[in-house]
């Protein structure tokens, strides 16, 4: 159980909120966690018909907390794989999933968004991954995701470059649904939340399966980079920029 993160049902309609505003909803084991299990639970559920992932104002999330990197890194903290865990249940959960990005979101906040099913975004946010930056690399099947969604140009640019995208050009990219003023974020993510959850059920669940493909290729290019990000994460230059991220001048 943890604070930051909080889980509330109404009628049809479960949000899973990141709170964490005072580290911009960095996402902790202890996050992953909790949403793990809010989105395994909402799977199983008669009453639970679609989820929203929500942030706070300004930060939908900045992504893995750095400082958790680092202590995986140096052994400080086991790297067991709770954001793949989260990923996992992600990727393969049955309920349809509604994002609203009220702000930015770094990292695994932009990459989870492929396995939404609908994106609502605050038209000063942006969508980031600078997973190179930290001498990573991208997850959440975005490597595979992200160039068939938004074509390669669009998707090195992000993925790779780590070229923030503006939420104008993010739906552009076909990646996001809505723009909205930042305030109408989190109304319009529960109205649609709403009218997803009112669809037939099956009809709904098997529309959407057809529609998603194979998910067993999605978590075997999933395995892939995580194995490969596990690795990465123990290197002398990922040590060296988790560090000079919590070394910079603000
Ligand atoms: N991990 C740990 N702490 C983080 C964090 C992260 N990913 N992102 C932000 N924080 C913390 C900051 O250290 C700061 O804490 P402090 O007040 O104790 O110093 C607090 O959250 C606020 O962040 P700050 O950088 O002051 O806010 P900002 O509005 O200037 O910038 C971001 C917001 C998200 C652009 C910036 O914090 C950032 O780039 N974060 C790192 C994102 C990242 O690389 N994530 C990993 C992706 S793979």
């Amino acid at each position: 159980m943890t604070e930051h993160i909080l889980v509330t049902d109404e009628a049809a309609v479960r949000t899973v909120r990141l709170n964490r505003p005072e580290k911009k909803n960095a996402l902790t084991l202890a996050m992953y966690q909790a949403m793990t299990e809010a989105l395994r639970d909402a799977d199983e559920s008669d009453s639970v018909r679609c989820v929203v992932i929500a942030g706070a104002p300004g930060a939908f999330t900045a992504g893995n907390d750095i400082g958790d990197f680092a202590k995986a890194a140096t052994g400080g903290i086991p790297w067991d794989g709770a954001a793949f865990s989260f990923l996992d249940v992600l990727v393969r959960c049955r309920k349809p999933i509604v994002a609203a990005v009220g702000g930015v979101a770094v990292g695994i906040g932009t990459t989870l968004l492929f396995h939404c099913d609908h994106v609502v975004i605050a038209s000063d946010a942006t969508l980031s991954t600078p997973f190179l930056k930290l001498a990573l690399i991208p997850e959440a099947a975005s490597t595979m995701l992200a160039p068939l969604r938004m074509g390669y140009a669009r998707a090195f640019s992000l993925l790779a470059m780590g070229r923030p995208l503006p939420a104008a050009e993010a739906k552009d990219a076909g990646l996001v649904n809505a723009v909205v003023p930042a305030a109408d974020v989190d109304a319009v993510a529960i109205g649609a939340a709403r009218e997803i959850a009112a669809l037939p059920p099956r009809a709904l669940a098997v529309t959407r399966e057809l529609m998603r493909g194979n998910i067993d290729e999605v978590a075997k290019r999933m395995g892939a980079e995580g194995s490969h990000f596990s690795e990465l994460l123990q290197s002398e230059e990922a040590r060296t920029a988790f560090a000079a991220f919590f070394a910079r001048k603000k």
